[in-house]
């Protein structure tokens, strides 16, 4: 066995070293490589254009936690993404909170495996994770600051100019290399050591008959739009929230009338750290997440054929369904991603 204090310190420290003792091979050895999980799908984000080294990441992490990206140096991407919730933000947030204190519209969602998402945002609004953090940077309810002052401000500093020339070979500091380094870093958090994860992979993890339940019950009621490994199909669908709407949603990207009220259907990974609920952040626990299914819903004619039946709007759900499910749900946390220390702010 190699020693935990030797583990631990090969799980801090190796970058290319490999770490181990006469009986057992080798445990973590490059923790800077992108690694498909066995359950995964393949990412869809082209590696090949930006591979991640240990420099990159090391620079995208710097960015992320500094509030040099923001107009008056108060917020950083980590303001609204925080590691503990699976960097989505704080519960204290329902509705994120840019510079001044300014309120934005929408809950900001888990930063988990974005490697694999085709479309980012609620209404898939980005198409490209490295043009995201052009968003945050400019919108004036997060980080209000214009890209240009930014790679002015990165290049006025030796550090950043030092950390890019390592990661990147160039001696001036960049707008896509920016966004190279953040998507470094971002594409890093891969999440996919949950309970759930080890049953599925045969690791000797074994879910509780109860979370057995609730897994063939969501698969049965919730599995059509929450599906795969990732539990979305990254599709746009209207689940009853609303029968007006100030935030339109999909719509706002295409203008088509049929897609008034849709959101994308959101990765239920680590979903137990993730309150509140919904693009707008409507509920408060998971409870309140299935009696809305059961029996909350509203009509609004884009709402998704599938929760309209004979009986009126939503999903039948018994009470020892939705306790079933809630239990399913939880099984997918995963507690080593929050306490990742690749993670840490240096
Ligand atoms: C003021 C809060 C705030 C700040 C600061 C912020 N974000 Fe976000 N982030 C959000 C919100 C809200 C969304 C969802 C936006 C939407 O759906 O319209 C989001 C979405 C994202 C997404 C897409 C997630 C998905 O599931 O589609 C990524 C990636 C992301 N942010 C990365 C970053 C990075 C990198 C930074 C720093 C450059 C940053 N964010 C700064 C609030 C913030
Ligand atoms: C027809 C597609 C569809 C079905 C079926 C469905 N959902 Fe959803 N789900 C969505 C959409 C779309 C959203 C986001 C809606 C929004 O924010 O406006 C969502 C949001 C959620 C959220 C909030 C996640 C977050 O991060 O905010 C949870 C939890 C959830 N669904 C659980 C379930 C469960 C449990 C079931 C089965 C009882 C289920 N869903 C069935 C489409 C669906």
């Amino acid at each position: 066995m190699t020693s935990p204090v030797v583990y631990w310190a090969c799980l801090v420290l190796t970058v290319f070293v490999s770490c181990s003792d006469e009986d057992e091979p080798t445990l973590p050895v490059n923790r800077y490589e992108f690694r498909v999980p066995e359950n995964f799908p393949q990412p869809i984000y082209t590696f090949d254009n930006n591979p991640v080294t240990k420099a990159g990441f090391d620079l995208g992490k710097a960015l992320f936690y500094d509030p040099i990206l923001s107009r008056d140096g108060s917020a950083s991407c980590n303001n609204c993404h925080i590691q503990a919730t699976a960097f989505a933000d704080s519960p204290v947030h329902p509705l994120s909170v840019g510079v001044d204190n300014r309120l934005g519209i929408r809950n900001a969602p888990p930063l988990t495996n974005m490697a694999f998402f085709p479309e980012f945002f609620w209404d898939g609004g980005v198409t490209h994770l490295d043009f995201v953090p052009i968003n945050a940077i400019e919108a004036d309810f997060e980080l209000d600051e214009t890209v240009e002052n930014v790679v002015a401000k990165l290049n006025a500093n030796k550090k950043y100019r030092d950390m890019f020339r390592d990661a990147f070979d160039i001696e001036e500091v960049t707008l896509p290399y920016t966004l190279y380094a953040l998507s470094q870093f971002t594409n890093m958090m891969v999440s996919a050591n949950s309970k759930y994860d080890r049953y599925i992979r045969n690791e000797g993890g074994s879910l509780t008959a109860l979370e057995l339940e609730g897994l063939a019950t969501f698969s049965e009621k919730c599995g059509a739009c929450h599906s795969g490994e990732l539990f979305t199909d990254f599709s746009y669908r209207n689940n009853g929230l609303d029968s007006t709407f100030a935030d339109t949603g999909r719509n706002r990207i295409t203008a088509l009338n049929s897609d008034i009220g849709k959101f994308r259907v959101p990765s239920l990974r680590n979903v137990a750290l993730t309150a509140p609920y919904m693009h707008n952040a409507r509920f408060k626990t998971l409870e309140e997440v299935l009696d809305h299914y059961d029996n909350g819903m509203v009509y609004y004619e884009t709402i998704d054929e599938t929760f309209v039946n004979q009986n009126g709007l939503g999903i039948d759900l018994e009470e020892t369904d939705k306790a079933a499910i809630i239990a399913f749900l939880n099984t997918l946390t995963d507690f080593d991603f929050v306490q990742d220390t690749l993670f840490f702010r240096n």
